[in-house]
């Protein structure tokens, strides 16, 4: 992917509720290859602006540029398949279905054999299910979840549903990976782990990341840039450095939960 991984460009995003403005004239650039967070205290706008990027919520104004493509308009299933993947902040697989089965969902997005050659199980559709399963185990195997994979996904530890998550969005060959809360819920080991397969995932892919965390430690450790929200206004941006000593920031933590 690397090498042509476009830049995503958030500009003037607004989005309303009934009697909340989630978001406020937002914007924001992820330069290409690299991994920016997004912070804030809960409530901040931060789910909503991933439902931007991915098109499951419509701003009432601003742009969302991947290169030279507006994403906002567009149904997911589109914004997905130009390159923008994600996982979400509640886990959402199929638990009837294994960890593999998972995957391979995911991944027939990209399968080029239509519905036809699938059902008459043409030489072609055999060698692409081949391939596709080959690119799933390797995914797995990356992401450290290949000894679950026969697994049915409802059956999986905590910690590994959300590794599964991560994987599944990487079955989409995406170019911007948008994780929310990515070590959510999890301790301190598994954040340490899950750290390492995003640094993985980012030097070895060469994707962009957008990275959706209240874990502080981790933010300092793996982001180039943070975007921090606050009652859906954009109130700071710059490095981790710069971010951990704005006024506002520190202000808009007191009273509320403090960054770990
Ligand atoms: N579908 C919706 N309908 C109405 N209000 C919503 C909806 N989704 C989000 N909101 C509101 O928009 C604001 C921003 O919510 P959002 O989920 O984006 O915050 P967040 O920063 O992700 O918070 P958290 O850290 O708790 O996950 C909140 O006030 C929330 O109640
Ligand atoms: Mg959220």
């Amino acid at each position: 992917m690397s090498g042509e991984v476009p830049r995503l460009e958030v500009r003037d995003v607004t989005v309303r509720f009934a009697g909340v403005t989630a978001l406020d004239g937002v914007g924001f650039t992820v330069e290409p290859g690299s991994l920016h967070a997004v912070i804030g205290p809960n409530g901040a706008g931060k789910s909503t602006c991933f439902n931007v990027l991915s098109g499951l919520c419509r701003p009432a104004s601003g742009s969302v540029r991947l290169g030279g493509t507006e994403l906002v308009g567009l149904p997911p299933h589109r914004i997905a398949a130009l390159g923008v993947a994600r996982t979400f902040q509640n886990i959402a697989l199929s638990p009837h279905l294994t960890a593999a089965g998972n995957l391979m969902l995911a991944r027939h997005r990209l399968t080029r054999a239509g519905f036809l050659a699938c059902g008459l199980r043409l030489p072609s559709a055999r060698r692409e299910e081949r391939r596709h399963a080959a690119r799933v185990r390797e995914i797995a195997e990356f992401t450290g979840v290949a000894a679950h994979l026969a697994t049915p996904a409802g059956l999986l530890p905590y910690g590994v549903r959300k590794r599964l998550e991560l994987a599944r969005a990487l079955c989409l060959e995406p170019a911007v990976l948008l994780l929310d809360e990515p070590v959510a819920g999890m301790n301190g080991g598994e954040r340490r782990e899950m750290a390492r397969t995003i640094q993985r995932v980012r030097a070895g892919l060469g994707v962009s990341v957008l990275l959706v965390e209240h874990d502080m430690d981790l933010v300092a450790r793996l982001a180039d840039e943070v975007t921090v929200l606050d009652f859906g206004r954009r109130i700071a941006g710059g490095t981790p450095e710069e971010i951990q000593r704005h006024p506002d920031v520190v202000r808009a933590y007191l009273g509320t939960e403090a960054p770990a």
